[in-house]
């Protein structure tokens, strides 16, 4: 049983904050009287959050940060346990993802390294400058990974990008694990967007010009027969206040919409069916 989280005096570090959810995210906390650094590559949309968060009356700070930079990560976490000699809320929220569409097998190996080192090595790079002192701090802590409804369902021509995100599931179960096995007073959230209307799909504008998809032949997957009728779009202004309440309650999980059920029922199904479907002499 972790102890209650201050909201009120809570330092909070936000990733990917210029807009979409992490702006949402960080507006939520300085609503509640928190300190939040308001962190993006794009520094101007980070300035921008953190105006509008200022001019509201909360008490943001701008800054521009590359989660792929493990040296820049470090440079911030020195700066805010220099400050304030803790930190209360670590938000790994920045990722991308990309346009078209693609099967797996008309992705280039940039397109997955791309992918990978920002949605997967940028939470690492957050877990690894934060965690050492946070566990030191002596007061209650808590980290929110921002996964995917894609690491959840299947969704075909996604793949890259459910291969990230799978990574980010499964990294932070396990670390949310290594906490409770030691007692550490940090809880972990695993944020699971659905259909969340944001800038998410201009992502590549951030990308090597070289390199981006409107610049190559890029074959875009044609979805045969796909959908999900409970994943309606959704306005990213709503889910700040579902993180706040998932970290009040140390919820392991918080999604925008319904779980598809349907598919992880089915799956685990399939699990078992995997051993005791397979091996019908074993001896369980
Ligand atoms: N929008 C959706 O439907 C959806 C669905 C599932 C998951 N997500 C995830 O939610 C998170 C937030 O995305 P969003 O939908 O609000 O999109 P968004 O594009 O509005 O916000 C993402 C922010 O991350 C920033 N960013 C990108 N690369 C970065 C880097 N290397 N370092 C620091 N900042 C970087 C962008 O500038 C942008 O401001 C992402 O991890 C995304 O993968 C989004």
């Amino acid at each position: 049983m972790l102890t209650a989280f201050n909201f009120g005096e809570a330092i909070v570090m936000v990733t990917g904050a210029g807009g979409g959810m992490g702006r949402s995210i960080a507006e939520s906390f300085a609503a509640r009287g928190g300190t939040v650094y308001v962190t993006d590559i794009e520094e101007s949309a980070a300035q921008e959050t953190a105006q509008l968060i200022n001019v509201a009356g909360g008490h943001a700070i701008a800054r521009q940060l590359d989660v792929t930079d493990a040296n820049a990560m470090d440079a911030l976490a020195n700066d805010i346990f220099e400050a304030h000699g803790r930190i209360d809320a670590l938000i790994n929220n920045a990722g991308v993802t990309m346009r078209p569409f693609r099967a797996i097998w008309d992705a280039s190996a940039q397109d997955f390294e791309w992918m990978m080192r920002i949605n997967y090595f940028g939470v690492i790079n957050g877990l690894r400058s934060f965690i050492p002192r946070m566990r030191e701090q002596g007061s209650r802590a808590h980290i929110v990974n921002t996964s995917s409804f894609a690491a959840i369902d299947t969704i075909p021509g996604h793949g890259m990008y459910t291969a990230s995100k799978a990574a980010v599931d499964g990294i932070s179960n396990v670390l949310r694990a290594e906490f409770e096995d030691q007692g550490d007073d940090i809880g972990v959230t695993i944020l699971y967007p659905g259909q969340v209307t944001t800038r998410i799909g201009t992502s590549e504008r951030l990308r090597d010009a070289a390199e981006r998809s409107d610049v190559r032949e890029v074959k875009a997957y044609e979805m045969k027969n796909l959908s999900n009728p409970h994943n309606e779009p959704l306005a990213p202004e709503f889910v700040g206040d579902m993180v706040i309440t998932a970290i009040e309650r140390n919820a392991p999980f918080v999604l925008t919409h319904p779980a598809p059920t349907d598919n992880l029922k089915a799956r685990v199904e399939k699990l078992n069916s995997g051993y005791f479907g397979l091996h019908s002499q074993a001896s369980h």
